[in-house]
């Protein structure tokens, strides 16, 4: 019996653990509360066959008598930064997929009335939590955040804090085995320790109702407080001071009207100080308001169509060949962005860190948000749609409060199917729950050419279900010219707004030749494709806006040819060093007459 307990508990205990830390509600806005930065050098050690569980070496024992011995040592060994993802840190880390224990020491003066909460801005690809020698957490999911309390189980100095990261590919993961982009592993976003009030607020949102020009609401959340506790909500440029009054939940709402209010727009990226408080907690930040819906064919921001000038980028700095993980970073990638001309960034394929999505919203950029639903998902598996909604909603409570968001993306290039409807069907519903004022969009690459018809058509019943629908199109890379552009008419989705959210072409920086052969992956190459893409664009009558694919070249392991590519997919319009080619001045000048 006692071996069974003594095999059982320790089981039960990690599932709790793990189960504990996928159900710690999101605290908003981590970088608006008092905070301890975990961020620096860890220490950390490869453990390419997983023994390091079985060894217990978050224990981090030492050896005392003569005969103690262990075979591990966080000490004086490898060290890695943190955040940053572990492939771009040491040549044999490449490649690597696996686990790395990353490992830490800190100290945690303590503060009477208060609760202290872990926060990762994400690991990837999934990780277990052990603080001072116990396992308190696991999270799936390498891009959206997640928190931990560590209330009572912190010491005044010398906290051991060990992650286990493993950025294995699986059948059931989310993205799967095969998708293309750099599968970096590691702690790749900000670590910290939050501080809160043991009654504190743990959650608001606070937006321009849908149809409204100028009616906010506000729901808050406090955690620990009993019901008839008062919540203030404060816009100081408003003149607004409002109350509310919490329920048996915690939860509190309030909406009210605002006179003179500037919407934010790409124009006008106006954000207002509000200010949440309650009575023992308060936290501000500075938030946007606008309107964002589909009127007919129309994407109307603030009641006005507008036409979406937009472009994507991976989560990557490609001169570092790594994960973008800082401010800086997000300055680099943004700029460029503007100096392109758009007023909008497809985050492609997953959630982005919280410094991009900050920024875009401050620099005017309209932003359309996913997980990885890339191509092949186990969408038949029940736990891998379960996990697939917590991530979106992972997402969603992060970035609700971004009025820059107005896309909430729910698959890229999914085959028609009953188990993918299902899947996406409920992905739809986990961010409907928590917000209802954004647009759903999904990417598809089924437009074909009716040769009958002489027309592009499209034939996935599921469009029905968007408010949006977006489509990938590679016409003269993945597709040749069936006719020329100038005759190439479409006849997809109408009576909806479409976007093309993919096109484009590869070519290496500096390399020049024949611009109607597509192996010379020449500059002048890709340059005649856009000019053709863009020509057929003027043949798609709901057509309100287009994302070349993508910014910058990117790391992918697809991507094999020796020379032209060496593991970058080039269809940058930006090289990997940061040159911009050909088609970077003809996507300008395009963007600058719209
Ligand atoms: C697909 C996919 C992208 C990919 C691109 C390409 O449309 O959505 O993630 O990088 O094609 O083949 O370059």
């Amino acid at each position: 019996m006692k071996t069974l307990t003594k095999f059982i508990m320790p089981l039960v205990l990690s599932l709790l653990a793990a189960a504990d830390a996928g159900a710690q509600e999101l605290i908003a806005n981590v970088y608006g509360r008092q905070t301890q930065s975990l961020n620096g050098k860890w220490d950390a050690i490869v453990d390419l066959y997983d023994q390091g569980r079985k060894n217990k070496i978050y224990l981090d024992r030492k050896p005392e008598g003569k005969t103690d011995f262990y075979e591990y040592s966080f000490d004086n060994g490898l060290r890695l930064d943190v955040p940053s993802d572990w492939n771009c840190q040491t040549p044999e880390l490449k490649y690597y997929e696996g686990t790395v224990w990353y490992a830490r020491r800190f100290d945690a003066p303590q503060q009477a009335g208060q609760r202290q909460f872990l926060h990762f801005g994400a690991v990837s690809y999934r990780c277990r939590v052990y603080l001072n020698g116990e396992e308190i957490g696991a999270h799936e999911g390498g891009f959206t955040p997640f928190q931990i309390e560590v209330t009572g189980r912190l010491k005044p100095e010398g906290n051991f804090l060990a992650v286990e990261a493993n950025n294995t590919r699986t059948p059931d993961a989310i993205p799967a085995m095969a998708f293309d982009w750099w599968n970096y592993g590691g702690i790749t976003r900000d670590v910290m320790l939050i501080s809160v009030p043991d009654t504190f607020i743990e959650d608001y949102f606070i937006r321009l109702d849908k149809d409204s020009a100028d009616r906010i609401t506000a729901d808050v959340k406090l955690s620990g407080a009993a019901a008839g506790t008062s919540v203030g909500i404060e816009i100081p440029e408003l003149n607004v001071r409002e109350t509310a009054v919490t329920d048996d939940k915690g939860t509190a709402s309030v909406s009210f009207r605002v006179k003179k209010l500037e919407r934010w727009s790409p124009a006008n990226p106006k954000r207002y100080r509000v200010i949440v408080s309650s009575d023992r907690d308060r936290v501000e930040e500075r938030i946007g308001f606008r309107n964002i819906r589909v009127e007919g064919e129309d994407i109307c921001l603030n009641g006005t169509p507008l036409f979406l000038k937009s472009v994507s980028f991976h989560e990557e700095i490609p001169q570092r060949m790594g994960r973008a993980f800082s401010e800086s970073d997000a300055v680099m990638l943004l700029s460029e962005a503007r100096a392109l001309g758009c007023n909008m960034i497809r985050l492609a394929h997953y959630p982005q860190n919280e410094y991009i999505v900050r920024l875009a919203e401050q620099m005017g950029f309209l932003l359309w948000e996913e997980i990885p639903i890339w191509q092949g998902i186990d969408f038949a598996n029940g736990q891998t749609r379960e996990k697939a909604g917590r991530m979106i909603r992972e997402m969603v409570t992060r970035d609700k409060n971004r009025c820059a968001l107005a896309f909430w993306g729910v698959a890229n290039e999914t085959q028609p199917s009953e188990a993918r409807n299902a899947f996406l069907r409920h992905l739809i519903g986990c961010c409907r729950e928590i917000d209802d004022t954004r647009l759903i969009v999904a990417a598809f690459d089924l437009v074909r050419f009716d040769r009958q018809r002489q027309l592009f058509v499209m034939n996935d019943p599921f469009i029905e279900e968007l408010d949006v629908v977006a489509v990938n199109k590679y016409m003269g890379w993945y597709h040749p010219w069936p006719l020329t552009p100038d005759k190439a008419v479409w006849d997809v989705a109408r009576g909806k707004p479409l976007i093309i959210s993919e096109f484009g072409g590869e070519a290496l920086y500096g390399q020049h030749g024949p611009a109607d052969v597509a192996s010379s992956w020449s500059e002048e190459y890709q340059e005649a494709l856009y000019r053709d893409n863009l020509r057929m664009f003027e043949n798609i009558p709901n057509l309100r806006g287009v994302s070349p694919w993508i910014l910058f070249d990117f790391r992918s392991p697809f991507r094999f040819h020796p020379t032209n590519q060496e593991g970058w997919n080039r269809k940058g319009l930006v090289s990997d060093q940061g040159y911009r080619k050909k088609a970077w001045y003809l996507m300008k000048a395009y963007y600058d007459k719209h």
